[in-house]
């Protein structure tokens, strides 16, 4: 690796049902992002998107539009779709561009746009996403392929639907805390358990919403970042990893292989372990995913994740915090956005700028954030500079 790599900037529209267009949306968070990284766009030398249903809002090929629209268009854009991991894939390829010292400094904005196309239609072209022959193609969305794993779960480690609603009301009380989240609600556990059944044993309040929303980071060399003058923070550990694309290839439905492989490659780079983490964003799309993430991340053991939600163990002021911006649960899950929103938090803790959900004594983070059931993956740490 040539350079270190650094999160100068950062930014983000609201997450939520939105009426601006796509690119509007794009367009908000990446000039929010350079505003705070104090740069111009005629700073950056590339830009990365990280988008899935961009043909829902008619733009597809959306880099060269964004960049355009930026005042830069002879700056390269590309976009990246790895479905819901896909701002953290695009991350991945941003940090090894700058690190590998192609550029110094580059812009990635995730971005989508599906609320206005209602839940039925969402729901089939989040399908898409799935291995579409044998899962979405015979009815399987992706309530139903979590809950076959909820099941699963619950049945091998004897859990309860009760273990699963206190990730929902966690994540929940953390949202209420974030201006931009998407549901801002606070919740009990009689009301997940009331919440109408989706996929049972799923009820609404542990599904993640359907979101609108963009977000965008500015990633540069340390000697960039020195230049400027402004906080950044350091990148020091990034992993990717896959699994079988379809869950009925998997051995254990319980786990996820991809999250393992991404954090260990993490943890090895970062030279940390997950006992060095001080605070986690994980891919929360459904409560059981939480508690299968914070196992596979290695900070609890197989079959505890629901009783360290139980206990609080994973609050904002306990001993690991998990989600402090409201996750996929509450602040939202705008797919193409989801992974870059998770580093733009990181951003605002570690720089004085998360407010009322400000992690106490934080000094290293990881972001963890996949696509579909877990087939793709990425897993980055960062530390407070
Ligand atoms: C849970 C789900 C079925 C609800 O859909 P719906 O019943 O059509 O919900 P609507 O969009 O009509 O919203 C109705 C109300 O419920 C709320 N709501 C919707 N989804 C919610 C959720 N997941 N949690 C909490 N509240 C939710 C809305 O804010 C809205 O509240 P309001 O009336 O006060 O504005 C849908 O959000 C869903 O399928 N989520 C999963 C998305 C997904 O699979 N993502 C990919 C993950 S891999």
């Amino acid at each position: 690796m040539v350079n270190n790599v650094c999160v100068l900037g950062a930014g983000s529209t609201k997450y939520g049902k939105l009426s601006q267009s796509i690119i509007e949306l794009g367009l908000d968070a990446a000039k929010g992002a350079i505003d705070s990284a104090g740069i111009t766009p005629k700073d950056i030398q590339a830009g990365y998107i990280s988008n899935v249903f961009g043909v829902a809002d008619k733009q597809v090929h959306m880099a060269p539009v964004l960049m355009s629209n930026l005042g830069i268009p002879h700056v390269p854009g590309l976009t990246i779709e790895s479905a819901c991991g896909s701002g953290s894939v695009m991350f991945r390829e941003a940090y090894a561009n700058v690190a590998a010292g192609f550029y110094d400094c580059v812009l990635g904005v995730g971005v989508e746009k599906v609320t206005h196309t209602g839940t039925t239609l969402s729901t089939t072209l989040f399908s898409y996403c799935s291995d579409f022959f044998y899962e979405g193609g015979n009815g399987a969305s992706f309530p139903g392929l979590f809950a076959s794993i909820a099941r699963a779960y619950l049945n091998k480690y004897k859990a309860t639907e009760e273990d699963l609603a206190y990730v929902a009301i966690k994540n929940h009380e953390n949202g209420l805390l974030n201006p931009k989240a998407h549901i801002r609600k606070s919740i009990t556990v009689d009301d997940v358990l009331n919440s109408p059944v989706v996929a049972s044993p799923l009820k609404v309040y542990d599904c993640c919403p359907f979101s609108d929303g963009a977000s965008a980071v500015i990633l540069c060399t340390e000697e960039f970042a020195k230049k400027i003058g402004n906080d950044y923070v350091r990148v020091i550990g990034s992993g990717r990893g896959g699994s079988p694309a379809a869950v009925q290839s998997r051995e254990d439905i319980t786990t996820i292989p991809s999250t393992i492989i991404a954090a260990n490659q993490a943890y090895k780079m970062a030279g940390v372990t997950p006992k060095d983490i001080d605070f986690a964003e994980v891919h929360d799309c459904f409560t059981i995913a939480e508690i299968i993430d914070i196992e596979d991340l290695g900070f609890f053991k197989k079959g505890t994740g629901g009783v360290a939600a139980r206990e609080g163990i994973t609050k904002r002021t306990g001993e690991i915090p998990i989600n402090p911006s409201g996750g996929l649960k509450s602040k939202g899950h705008p797919i193409g956005a989801t992974g870059i929103g998770q580093v733009v938090e990181v951003y605002e803790q570690f720089t004085g700028k998360a407010g009322e959900r400000s992690v106490k004594d934080a000094e290293i983070a990881l972001t963890h954030n996949f696509g579909a059931t877990g087939a793709s993956a990425a897993v980055h740490v960062f530390q407070k500079v």
